[in-house]
C-alpha cells in the first residue's frame, strides 16, 4: 500500500522549537519524530510514502533520503502551502497505484497505536470513498468533530467547532480510494477538513469511521510534544525506531548523567548532554549538548540544543530554545518559552504560587 504524509505545516504552536526544525523532524525519544511514524507505517504494510512538503521542504529528504525504516520514500513540494486537501491532491501525482486502490493519508504529527490494517479492511468491505480513524477526546473543540450513525457511517464533519455534537474526533489518519483524491481541485488551496470531507458527505459518497480507542496523541503543542516523547521512552506506545529499550530514561551515546542525579519519567538525554550531581530531571526532553547544572530541577520541559540550566534553577513546563541560558537560582514555570540565545542572569525571574 502507498501513503501520503502531510508534513507542510509551520508548527507555530511549537515555537521556538520549530524555528529551525519543522515539527515532524523534532527529536522525539532520540530520533526524528517521523521515524516513529515511518516504522509503524511499515509494520502496518505500507511500502511507499509520498511526503507532501512545504515549510522547510528540503530538510525532509536530507533526513530520510529514498528509503528509511523499511519504506520507499518520495517527496513532492508545494511552491505555496496548499492546505491539507491541496497537499493531498498535489502529492497524489507521485502515486503509482490504480484508481480503486486504497491510499493511506497521515497527518505528520500523530502518534497512534491503532490497527491500520483493520481500518483498511473496513474501508474495502464498505466500498467507501474515504474511511477516517476516529477517537474520543475530552475537548473535541480543538479537533475535527465527527459524528457517525449506527452503521459507522460519517454523518458530518465539523472542524474546530465551538459546539461539538460528540467527543468523537478525526484522528488524522485516512484511507482514501485513489480516485476520490481526484475530486479535490488541483493547484488550489483546499482544506480536506473544511471542504473535501463535508462535500463528500453532502454528495452521498460513503465516508466511514473506524472508531478505535488505542493510544493516540497529536504532538502539536509543547505539552503534548513532551508527553509523546516520554510515552515512547516509557514504552506506552511501542516504537521499533527508538534507539534503546523502554524505561524511565533514554540516554543517548555521549550523554553524561551523574550517578548523583535523578533522571526519570521518560526523559531523553541527548548526545553530549550533561546532567550534574544533585540535579533532578523528570519527564523532559534534553536535546544534544543541553546542560543541567548541580541542584537544578527540570520537569515537563524541553531543553533545545546547547541550552543550559544553571545551579539550583527550577524549570516547570518550560521550553528553552537553542543555546538559551537560564542563570542560577531562576524559577520558571507555566509554559514559559525562552527564545534561542537568550540569557537570563542569575535569579532574574522567580514565579511563585505562594499567596
Ligand atoms: N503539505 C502541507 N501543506 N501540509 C500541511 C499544510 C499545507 O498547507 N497545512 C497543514 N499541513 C500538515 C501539517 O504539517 C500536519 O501534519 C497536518 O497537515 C495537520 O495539520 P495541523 O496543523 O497539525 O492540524 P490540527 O492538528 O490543528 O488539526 C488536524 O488534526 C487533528 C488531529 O490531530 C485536523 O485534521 C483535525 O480535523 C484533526 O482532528
Ligand atoms: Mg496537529
Amino acid at each position: 500500500m502507498e501513503a501520503i504524509l502531510l508534513v507542510g505545516g509551520r508548527g507555530t504552536r511549537l515555537r521556538p522549537l520549530t524555528i529551525s526544525t519543522p515539527k515532524p523532524l523534532l527529536p522525539t525519544a532520540g530520533v526524528a519524530f517521523l521515524a516513529h511514524q515511518l516504522a509503524r507505517a511499515h509494520a502496518a504494510g505500507v511500502e511507499r510514502i509520498v511526503f507532501a512538503t512545504s515549510y522547510r521542504a528540503e530538510m525532509f529528504e536530507a533526513a530520510f533520503g529514498a528509503h528509511a525504516h523499511g519504506v520507499d520514500l518520495a517527496y513532492v513540494d508545494e511552491r505555496q502551502p496548499l492546505g491539507t486537501g491541496g497537499a493531498i491532491r498535489n502529492a497524489a501525482r507521485a502515486l503509482t497505484c490504480g484508481p480503486d486502490d486504497p491510499v493511506l493519508i497521515l497527518n505528520g504529527d500523530i502518534l497512534s497505536g491503532h490497527d491500520v490494517p483493520a481500518q483498511v479492511k473496513l474501508h474495502e468491505q464498505a466500498g467507501a470513498a474515504v474511511t477516517l480513524h476516529l477517537t474520543e477526546v475530552e475537548d473535541p473543540s480543538r479537533f475535527g468533530c465527527v459524528p457517525t450513525d449506527d452503521g459507522g457511517r460519517v454523518t458530518a464533519f465539523l472542524e474546530k467547532t465551538s459546539h461539538p455534537v460528540t467527543n468523537q474526533i478525526n484522528a488524522g489518519c485516512y484511507v482514501f480510494r485513489r480516485s476520490a483524491i481526484d475530486t479535490i481541485a488541483e493547484d488550489e488551496v483546499v482544506s480536506v477538513e473544511r471542504e473535501t470531507f463535508p462535500a463528500l458527505i453532502a454528495s452521498g459518497a460513503v465516508v466511514m469511521g473506524h472508531v478505535e480507542p488505542a493510544y493516540w496523541l497529536d504532538v502539536g503543542t509543547p505539552e503534548a510534544f513532551v508527553r509523546g516523547s516520554c510515552d515512547l521512552v516509557l514504552g506506552r506506545l511501542a516504537s521499533s525506531a527508538m534507539p534503546g529499550d523502554p524505561g524511565e530514561r533514554l540516554t543517548l551515546a555521549g550523554a553524561s548523567v551523574s550517578p548523583g542525579a535523578v533522571v526519570r519519567g521518560g526523559t531523553t538525554v541527548g548526545r553530549g548532554a550533561v546532567v550534574e550531581a544533585g540535579a533532578t530531571v523528570l519527564g523532559s526532553v534534553l536535546l544534544d549538548d543541553a546542560f543541567v547544572a548541580e541542584g537544578a530541577t527540570v520537569r515537563g520541559s524541553v531543553l533545545s540544543r546547547g541550552a543550559r540550566v544553571g545551579p539550583g534553577a527550577v524549570l516547570d513546563e518550560v521550553i528553552l530554545g537553542d543555546g538559551a541560558v537560564v542563570g542560577p537560582g531562576n524559577e520558571l514555570c507555566g509554559g514559559l518559552r525562552v527564545w534561542p540565545g537568550i540569557e537570563l542572569p542569575p535569579t532574574a525571574v522567580r514565579f511563585s504560587t505562594d499567596a
